[in-house]
C-alpha cells in the first residue's frame, strides 16, 4: 500500500477487537510489574525492581500508547470524559453487579464483598465523571453564548 492508500485506510473491525485486546493485556502487564516490583523493592532487591519497573513503564508508554494512538482512543476532553461515564456505568450496572452477584452464589463471601466495596467506588467515579461532563458543556455553552452576542455587536 502506498503511504497514501495507508492513511486512508480504515481499521478492520478485527484488527480493532486485536488492538483492544492486546492493550487489555499490556495494561495488566504493566500493573502486575509494578507490583512485582514493590514486592521486589520489599524483599531488598533493587535490580530485580528496576527491571520490573522499567519492564512496566515500556508496556504502558510505549505499547499501550502506540496502540491506543491507532485506535484514536483518546479524544477531545468532552468524549474522553463520556467515554469514561460509559466504562464506569458498565463496571456498576453490569460488571461487578454480576460478578458480587455470582460470587454470593459460589459461597466466595469475601470476593463478593470485595467487588461491591470496588462497585460502590465506581459508582463515585461515574458520579465524578458526570460532573466534569456538565462542568464541560456549561463552560461551552457560555462559550457559544458569548460568541454569538459578539457576533451580534459586530452586526451594528
Ligand atoms: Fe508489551
Ligand atoms: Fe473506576
Amino acid at each position: 500500500m502506498t503511504e497514501k492508500n495507508l492513511a486512508e485506510h480504515a481499521i478492520s473491525a478485527r484488527s480493532r477487537q486485536n488492538l483492544m485486546d492486546a492493550m487489555r493485556g499490556e495494561a495488566f502487564a504493566f500493573a502486575k510489574y509494578k507490583l512485582f516490583a514493590r514486592q521486589a523493592r520489599n524483599n531488598g532487591d533493587c535490580e530485580l525492581a528496576d527491571i520490573f519497573d522499567k519492564t512496566a513503564d515500556q508496556e504502558y508508554l510505549e505499547h499501550f500508547v502506540e496502540q491506543a494512538d491507532l485506535l484514536q482512543l483518546v479524544g477531545t476532553d468532552e468524549q474522553d470524559v463520556t467515554n469514561a461515564i460509559a466504562g464506569e456505568s458498565f463496571e456498576v450496572d453490569t460488571l461487578y453487579k454480576r460478578f458480587a452477584e455470582e460470587a454470593h452464589e459460589d459461597g466466595d463471601e469475601q470476593v463478593a464483598d470485595r467487588f461491591e466495596e470496588i462497585r460502590r467506588d465506581e459508582a463515585f467515579h461515574q458520579l465524578a465523571f458526570h460532573e466534569a461532563l456538565i462542568k464541560i458543556q456549561t463552560r461551552q455553552r457560555a462559550i457559544r453564548g458569548a460568541t454569538r452576542r459578539s457576533a451580534k455587536a459586530h452586526d451594528f
